[in-house]
C-alpha cells in the first residue's frame, strides 16, 4: 500500500510539473483526489486490513492528499496569476494609439456654398422660400413680364413637360409665387435647381444652382439693392472686394444691372490674369428693380410699394471662390474632387 501510495504521489508530482494550464491542474485533480481518483480507491482497500493496520494506512493517505492538495494549489495560484496577467496584456487597450477614424461624409460643394451665402442673407434679415423646379410658365415667364413669344425667352430655352408647364429656367417664378402669396414687406431668398437648354462645357451645364433675392417694401431704392450685393460680396469674398454695377437687361427688372466684383484671382488688378482675362472684375450675378409691371401682375401696387432683386448662380460663385475652373466637377460626384472641399 505504501509503494502504491508512492506511485501515485510520484506520478501526480511529475504530471503536475508538466502541467501548462489550469484545466490540465484541475482535470488531474479530479483523477488523483476526486469522488473516483486514486486516493479514494486506495481509501477502499482499508478494508481488508487489519484493525492496528488501519489508522497508519489512514495517515499514510491522508498525508499524501494535503501533500498533493498543497502542491496542486500552488501550482495553481502560479499558472492562473500567469494567464491572468497573459490575459490582460492580450485585452489591455493601449491609450496612446492613434484611434481609428470613422468615415464621416460632408456636404457637398454646392450644398456648403449655399448654406454659406444663406447665412449672410440671414444674417441681412432675409427669409428663404423655395418653389417648384417643374414650374407653370405662368411663373416662370408670363408673371415676370414675358408674355408668349417674348423675345427674351430665347435666352431661357428650356425643357416643356407640356405647353405651360417647364422646367424653370431661374428661380425668380418664386419671386412671383411669394408676392402673389403674401404682403409687403417681403425679404425673401430662394435657393435652388434651375434648367436651360445648354451644351455641356467647363462653364455650362443644363442643370445648375441659383439663389434669387427679392426684397419689397415701401421706399426700396437701386441704393438699398446696391449697399445689400456689396455687404454680400465683403463678406462671401472678403472685406477687400469691391462691387461694380453695369446697366444689363431683363425683362422682370427695370433698370436692371449686372454685378461684377473685384477678381479674387488677381484682385482687381488686372494685367495677364487668367480668371478675369486681364480686366479686374469678374460678372457674379444679374439685378435690378422690379419691374411695376411684375409687381401689378402680382397684386402689389406699384405706385405704393417698390422692390429690388438679385439672381446668382451657386456654381459660379462657389467655383470663383475655390478655384474649380470646370462647372462639370461639381456634378460628376468623384470622390477625389469633392474631398477636397
Ligand atoms: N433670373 C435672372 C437669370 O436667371 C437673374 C435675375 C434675378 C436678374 C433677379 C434680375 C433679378 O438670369
Amino acid at each position: 500500500m505504501r509503494e502504491q501510495l508512492e506511485d501515485i504521489k510520484r506520478e501526480a508530482v511529475a504530471a503536475l510539473g508538466g502541467a501548462g494550464s489550469v484545466a490540465e491542474i484541475e482535470a488531474l485533480r479530479v483523477r488523483v483526489l476526486g469522488r473516483k481518483g486514486r486516493l479514494t480507491e486506495i481509501l477502499r482497500q482499508m478494508g481488508s486490513l487489519s484493525a492496528e493496520e488501519r489508522p497508519r494506512a489512514g495517515q499514510m493517505v491522508n498525508a499524501v492528499r494535503e501533500e498533493l492538495t498543497g502542491a496542486i494549489e500552488a501550482k495553481l495560484e502560479k499558472l492562473s496569476k500567469g494567464e491572468q496577467y497573459e490575459r490582460l496584456m492580450r485585452e489591455s487597450v493601449d491609450v496612446t494609439e492613434p484611434g481609428k477614424r470613422a468615415p464621416a461624409g460632408k456636404a457637398h460643394l454646392l450644398t456648403q456654398a449655399y448654406r454659406d451665402i444663406r447665412e449672410i442673407f440671414m444674417g441681412l434679415g432675409f427669409q428663404v422660400r423655395e418653389g417648384p423646379e417643374i414650374e407653370y410658365d405662368k411663373y416662370n415667364f408670363q408673371l415676370l413680364n414675358m408674355p408668349p413669344n417674348h423675345p427674351a425667352r430665347d435666352a431661357q430655352d428650356t425643357f416643356y413637360m407640356t405647353p405651360d408647364i417647364v422646367l424653370r429656367t431661374h428661380t425668380s417664378p418664386v419671386q412671383a409665387r411669394t408676392m402673389l402669396s403674401e404682403k409687403p414687406p417681403i425679404r425673401i431668398l430662394s435657393p435652388g435647381r434651375v434648367f436651360r437648354v445648354d451644351d455641356i462645357d467647363a462653364t455650362h451645364s443644363p442643370v445648375f444652382m441659383q439663389i434669387e433675392g427679392l426684397v419689397v417694401d415701401k421706399g426700396v431704392t437701386m441704393a438699398h439693392l446696391k449697399g445689400i450685393l456689396a455687404t454680400f460680396a465683403r463678406e462671401y469674398f472678403g472685406e477687400g472686394t469691391k462691387t461694380r454695377f453695369r446697366p444689363g437687361f431683363f425683362p422682370f427688372t427695370e433698370p436692371s444691372a449686372e454685378v461684377d466684383v473685384t477678381c479674387i484671382g488677381c484682385h482687381g488688378e488686372g494685367g495677364n490674369c487668367r480668371i478675369c482675362k486681364g480686366t479686374g472684375w469678374i460678372e457674379i450675378l444679374g439685378s435690378g428693380m422690379v419691374h411695376p409691371n411684375v409687381l401689378r401682375d402680382c397684386g402689389i401696387d406699384p405706385e405704393e410699394y417698390s422692390g429690388y432683386a438679385f439672381g446668382m448662380g451657386v456654381d459660379r460663385i462657389a467655383s470663383l471662390k475655390y478655384g474649380v475652373t470646370d462647372i462639370r466637377l461639381l456634378y460628376e460626384n468623384d470622390l477625389r474632387f469633392l474631398k477636397q472641399f
